[in-house]
């Protein structure tokens, strides 16, 4: 399998998730390209080699550079941002808000600096206020600076969807809006298993449980693991993030976007399904909401104000 010609990937931040955005990437050999740059040295370094040794195996063209130096990382045409800490047993995302900040402005300077043209998808918590943050700081047109969540808190929808069904997670259509925080919106009318509504084949009181579960499915991991929070699956939603862009798949996946407008809200990073190609978001998609699920959508933008009201208290912004 050829690497997609000339394509450049920077995956910030060597932790769990980063690693694992860097392996899937060279996986699906989706660039040439796919630097992992993080603070700590030798890690990254580490890590590249550990996956350039595989590539043998797994027959992948793409090349891992490992490295503590930004310049490696110029004219990257697609960016993840993972560097920052994760949440320990206890604390929401938004307790993240001013140690993550300080790391993903001085990220968005050196990529505003370094690749200039690249879409960037971020992915440190806490994900709605380190979007808009990074945005601010790149100053980059809104269509390439882009939220991952929404496709990981569908994806744990559909897993419990499945499950709770008897079917195949692939099966599973699913649809969670709104923050990426204990807020979310789970759209239970919005999933089906191949065209059947899950409404017709599980209670209103299971959706609701599994909702519910999906809602602090983050926190669930976090408590399990005790240090750290979870990587496959965000590392998975990423991935596929920066796949239909480098493809110019216009896939519709549900991320943080920055609405104009749409859903009643402007100038707010929010999630939403959104249409994913070539230079990131091509366009926002609206659908139409119910009373309650609009009530809901106002709840978790006013958490989502509050945090950003909150960096700007702490000179973020
Ligand atoms: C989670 C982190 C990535 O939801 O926010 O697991």
């Amino acid at each position: 399998m050829r690497a997609t010609p000339s394509r450049k990937i920077t995956v910030v931040g060597a932790g769990y998730v980063g690693s694992t955005c860097a392996q899937l990437s060279a996986l699906k050999n989706l660039a040439k390209e796919i630097v992992l740059i993080d603070v700590l040295a030798g890690r990254p370094q580490g890590i590249a080699l550990d996956l350039n040794q595989s590539a043998a195996i797994e027959g992948f063209q793409a090349r891992v550079i490992g490295t503590n130096d930004w310049a490696e990382t110029a004219d990257s045409d697609v960016v993840i941002m993972t560097a920052g800490l994760p949440r320990k047993p206890g604390m929401s995302r938004s307790d993240l808000l001013e140690t993550n900040g300080k790391i993903v402005r001085q990220v968005a300077e050196e990529l505003r600096r370094r690749s200039p043209e690249a879409v960037v998808i971020v992915v440190t918590n806490p994900l709605d206020s380190m979007v808009t943050l990074m945005r601010h700081h790149t100053g980059f047109s809104a269509r390439r600076v882009i939220g991952m969540a929404g496709v990981l808190d569908a994806a744990r929808f559909a897993y419990f969807l499945a499950e709770a069904t008897g079917t195949a997670p692939a099966d599973v259509d699913a649809m969670v809006l709104g923050a990426h925080g204990d807020s979310m919106v789970p759209m239970a009318r919005h999933c089906s298993i191949n065209g059947v509504a899950a409404q017709d084949l599980l209670s209103e009181d299971t959706i609701g449980e599994l909702a519910h579960r999906t809602k602090h499915g983050g926190a669930e991991i976090v408590a399990l693991l005790k240090t750290g929070s979870a990587w496959y699956a965000p590392a998975s939603a990423s991935v596929a993030m920066a796949e239909a862009i480098l493809h110019d798949a216009q896939r519709m996946l549900p991320c943080a976007c920055l609405l104009g407008g749409e859903f009643g809200f402007d100038g707010l990073y929010m999630g939403v399904p959104a249409i994913l190609g070539a230079g990131g978001v091509q366009r926002i998609v609206e659908l139409s909401l119910t009373a309650e699920a609009r009530a809901l959508m106002q709840k978790t933008a006013g958490s989502i104000q509050a945090d950003v009201a909150t960096m700007r208290d702490l000179g973020l912004m």
